[in-house]
């Protein structure tokens, strides 16, 4: 007997999942994007004609969808801290139907894994009938968005097949933080960061987490055995990885999730901790650290399955996981990787479908 493999399988190679694949190909994602925007004076750069248009503008507007909006919130953090310059974030399907008053210059900055998707389409058709400058940051070459819009910028990660996004969100906030920091370059603001030294450092530290599959599966499946509902805090930039990791667990495993801002947790959702209710935390920040442990503290002594993940220097004994310590800026690349896995192991724990989980689609062309 012969055993055909179709070529699904021969893609997959010896993975399960496509899911597993795609975070594993992370740290050659940030290579190749370290590649791909470094110059000839060996520099990371954007093109200059979108640096120049971006430069004109007094606010930027992040538009975009699912996890790229989540990466959007972060890339608000990158622009705002390095370069200096506005930025407001939307959900793409909100914006169309309800517009805020916008600047004087705006300029529109559409993020999008696969630029088909109908409702950030519709913000684009919008904002180009008004005649404002947009950029598209895409991982497809051609795509709607990226026809429509002045300017592109690839994502290079190679093809995403499961549903579930994981590279494309890392390269999303890769590429924009090469964004960021050119901008603050042309600008002149102070950059206290060699951002290609430090990728690279983010490329060894998703290596080195990869690594630790078996640890992070035995962790999955004590806190969500059986658990109907979950909550992932954490404050400022931790919080915006932590709204993916909800988004991640809910997409592929089906349990309820939520990412919320440690301090808010007292003005009501606390209501919800009951014994055993998992919460994760995650403290990648050294002005929040103390209080995103004490908001875990206030969890626990309400009967919470608490689980800390922190970064090396900010970690205490008892953290379940430690993350390699990286660049305050670049900690997502970093910490949304354990969160990924988690969700990966909770949904095959559940027998869920990972790769094609129910009533969703990888690419949503209908508004
Ligand atoms: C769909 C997918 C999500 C994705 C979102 C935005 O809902 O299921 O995983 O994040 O679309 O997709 P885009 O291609 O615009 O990044």
């Amino acid at each position: 007997f012969e055993t055909e493999l179709d070529s699904d399988d021969m893609e997959k190679g010896t993975y399960p999942h496509y899911m597993l694949k795609e975070i594993d190909e992370q740290p050659y994602v940030i290579r190749k994007i370290i590649q791909e925007y470094t110059d000839s004076t060996h520099r990371l750069k954007i093109d200059e004609k979108i640096s120049k248009a971006i430069q004109q503008a007094d606010r930027i507007y992040i538009i975009a969808a699912g996890t790229s909006y989540h990466a959007g919130l972060v890339g608000k953090q990158l622009i705002e801290k390095l370069a200096e310059v506005p930025v407001e974030v939307h959900i793409a399907s909100e914006f169309s139907y309800n517009m805020p008053l916008l600047s004087e210059n705006p300029f529109f900055i559409f993020i999008s894994q696969s630029g088909e998707t109908a409702d950030s389409r519709a913000v684009l058709v919008q904002t180009k009938a008004l005649g404002y400058p947009a950029l598209t940051i895409t991982n497809v070459p051609g795509s709607t968005l990226s026809r429509e819009a002045d300017y592109t910028l690839l994502l290079h990660a190679g093809p995403e097949i499961a549903v579930a996004s994981t590279k494309a969100y890392s390269a999303q906030i890769a590429v924009i933080a090469i964004l960021a920091n050119d901008l603050a370059e042309q600008k002149g603001c102070n950059i206290s960061f060699d951002l290609d030294h430090e990728m690279s450092l983010v490329a060894n530290a998703i290596e080195m987490l990869a690594s630790q599959k078996e640890e992070i599966e035995s962790i999955a499946a004590s806190i969500f055995h059986k658990s109907r509902n979950a909550f992932f805090i954490g404050r400022g930039i931790d919080y915006f990885v932590m709204q993916e990791a909800a988004l991640k667990l809910k997409e592929i495993s089906y349990i309820q999730a939520e990412g919320f801002a440690g301090g808010e947790l007292k003005h009501g959702t606390i209501a919800l901790i009951e014994e055993g209710t998992p919460v994760i935390a995650l403290a990648t920040q050294e002005n929040v650290n103390l209080s995103v442990r004490g908001n875990v503290q206030e969890v626990a002594a309400r009967g919470a399955n608490t689980c800390i993940v922190s970064m090396k220097g900010l970690n205490k004994s008892g953290d379940a996981i430690v993350l390699p310590e990286v660049h305050e800026l670049l900690t997502p690349l970093v910490s949304v990787i354990p969160m990924q896995l988690l969700a990966y192991y909770a949904a095959l724990h559940r027998n869920c479908d990972v790769d094609k989980p129910r009533n969703l689609a990888k690419s949503v062309t209908v508004e």
